[in-house]
């Protein structure tokens, strides 16, 4: 995956890849699974343990940004649209999105098949598919593609010439692409933390995955989108580690899960950092086991981005 160009996608494209020609390998590290790859720099683990974190996640987010989408498509959503959500994981999102917009045809595509088979809403299908590949839609089918949580499944590059380039084009004129991704430095990150941090930014960078792309993912989509978006916004939230009084109820009722989702995705990442680092597995949890308490006592916190534009009409 690691050096696809667009020519290469196009390439792809014409073959019109299936699932079965994606090999479902996997192998297990400290009783982890994890999808088997040498091209593969995702970092995280793909069984069921994963996807329960990524569920509290969503519950989370969708908690702290009160909506699940930012760009403006309510009322297509509600009259009957199309959405697609790309790398969408166990589909927390999306079975969610289904459930409340019945009018509207919902779509999700991942490498891995983590998403639900049977049990899910009639107007939401699932996809096993390389998005490294290219899409595997026509142009302009969709009034609304998303992609949430996927700054570490892309090196920049992919970002630029594959992943921006293929949402824009099979989002419909006049409709909407959108980003969403929290940043990974924790603002006031306490020093014991500090190792397993950098252990985590270092992992990073041999797998050429740019932690610091999150905040300029809104640029990327202005840049890499040959000027057919307009309409440019950005939405910022708060992820609160502390219970912070000047701010509403709701937000701070959402501490006590940031805590447990950031000391969830810290065990979750230990078996391919520890090896970077040089502590043991006994050090790394006893410094996990930290987070409840300093977290408070520093105010930690991250920030979120949600980057939306409309695509342009013809005309326009
Ligand atoms: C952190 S998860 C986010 C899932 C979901 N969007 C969410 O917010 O919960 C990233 C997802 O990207 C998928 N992924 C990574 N590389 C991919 C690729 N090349 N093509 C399709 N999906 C990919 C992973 O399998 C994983 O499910």
């Amino acid at each position: 995956m690691g050096n696809r160009n667009s020519a290469q996608i196009r390439h792809f494209r014409k073959k019109k890849q299936d699932n079965c020609t994606i090999k479902n390998t996997y192998k297990f590290i400290d009783g982890r699974k994890y999808f088997k790859n040498k091209e593969w720099i995702y970092p995280l683990p793909v069984d069921e343990e994963e996807c329960d974190r990524s569920q509290l996640q969503h519950f989370l987010f969708h908690h702290i940004w009160e909506e699940n989408f930012s760009s403006p498509v309510k009322q297509i959503l509600e009259n009957g649209g199309k959405v697609l959500d790309v790398s969408c994981g166990p589909g927390a999102w999306l079975m969610e999105m289904a459930t409340v917009y019945g009018q509207t045809q919902f779509v999700g595509v991942d490498l891995i098949p983590t998403f639900p088979t049977e049990i899910k809403p009639q107007n939401l299908k699932f996809k096993q598919f390389d998005v490294l590949n290219g899409l595997p839609f026509n142009d302009n089918e969709f009034d609304l593609v998303c992609i949430q949580n996927s700054s570490l499944c892309f090196t920049e590059t992919q970002w630029k010439e594959i992943v921006i380039p293929e949402m824009v084009r099979v989002t419909k004129p006049n409709g909407w692409v959108e980003l969403m991704d929290v940043e990974f430095n924790i603002q006031n990150l306490p020093k014991n933390f500090e190792p397993l941090y950098d252990g985590f930014v270092k992992y990073c960078k041999l797998h050429d995955i740019n932690l610091e792309i999150i905040p300029r993912l809104g640029k990327l989509l202005q840049t890499h989108s040959s000027g057919k978006m307009t309409d440019f916004n950005e939405d910022i939230r708060k992820l609160l580690y502390y219970e912070n009084i000047d701010t509403d109820s709701k937000i701070n009722m959402t501490r006590k899960l940031s805590k447990e989702n950031i000391s969830s995705f810290y065990h979750t990442i230990s078996p391919i950092i520890l090896p970077i680092l040089e502590i043991t597995k006994e050090e790394y949890d006893e410094i996990i086991d930290t987070i409840n308490i300093n977290f408070e006592k520093n105010k930690c916190f991250n920030n979120m981005h949600r980057f939306y534009a409309r695509k342009k009409l013809a005309e326009e």
